[in-house]
C-alpha cells in the first residue's frame, strides 16, 4: 500500500510494463503484461488504466490472495547491507530460482516489504533480527506456466574490447 501511494514508484513501475505485444518485441525487457495476468492493450491505454485504477487497497488485496495461494515464502537475509551483500543475495536468489525451476516449482517476486525501508525495519523486528537485513522475498509453489517476459540476447548488452 505504501508503494502504491507513492506516485514516483507507480510512475517507474508503469514504465517497465510492456503493455502491447509490439512494445514487448521491440524492447525485450521489463514485465510482459501477460505475465502479470493483464490483457495486451495499446501502451497508452494500459498506462491510463494502471495510473487511474490501481488502488493501494486493490493491490494489497491482490498480494494477499497471491500469498495465500502460494505454498511457501522464501526470505533472503544478508549479514550486512552493502553492495557485496546485494550481489550475493542476487547470486543466492539465482541459484534458488534455477533449482526450483529444475524441480518444476514456480517462483515470483514479492519483494515489496523489503523495498520500503520503514517496512523492512518492521519485518526485521518481527523476525527478531538485529544486525541482519531481510533483502529479498519471493513466493514459491506449483503453478501453470505464465508467458515469459522477454530478455535481450547477451551480445546486445555486453561490450567487448
Ligand atoms: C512478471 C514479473 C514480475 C516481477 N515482479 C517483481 C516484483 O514484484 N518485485 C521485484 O522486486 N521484482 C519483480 N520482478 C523483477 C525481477 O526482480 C527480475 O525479473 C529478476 O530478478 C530476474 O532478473 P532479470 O529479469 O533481469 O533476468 C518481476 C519480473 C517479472 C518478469
Amino acid at each position: 500500500m505504501a508503494q502504491f501511494r507513492d506516485q514516483a514508484f507507480v510512475r517507474e513501475l508503469v514504465q517497465w510494463i510492456r503493455f502491447s505485444k509490439k512494445d514487448l518485441l521491440a524492447r525485450r525487457d521489463g514485465l510482459n503484461a501477460a505475465s502479470m495476468e493483464l490483457p495486451y492493450a495499446p501502451a497508452a491505454v494500459g498506462k491510463f488504466i494502471l495510473n487511474h485504477f490501481a488502488t493501494p487497497e486493490g493491490e494489497a488485496k491482490k498480494c494477499e490472495k497471491l500469498i495465500r495461494g502460494s505454498s511457501g515464502l522464501i526470505l533472503f537475509i544478508a549479514g550486512s547491507n552493502d553492495k557485496p551483500s546485494w550481489v550475493n543475495v542476487g547470486r543466492s536468489f539465482e541459484r534458488v530460482a534455477l533449482k526450483a525451476t529444475a524441480l518444476n516449482i514456480k517462483h515470483a517476486h514479492l519483494n515489496m516489504p523489503c523495498e520500503v525501508l520503514e517496512i523492512r525495519k518492521k519485518l526485521q523486528q518481527h523476525l527478531g533480527l538485529e544486525n541482519e537485513h531481510p533483502l529479498l522475498l519471493i513466493r514459491i509453489g506449483y503453478a501453470k506456466p505464465r508467458p515469459k517476459s522477454l530478455r535481450r540476447p547477451v551480445d546486445d548488452v555486453l561490450l567487448q574490447s
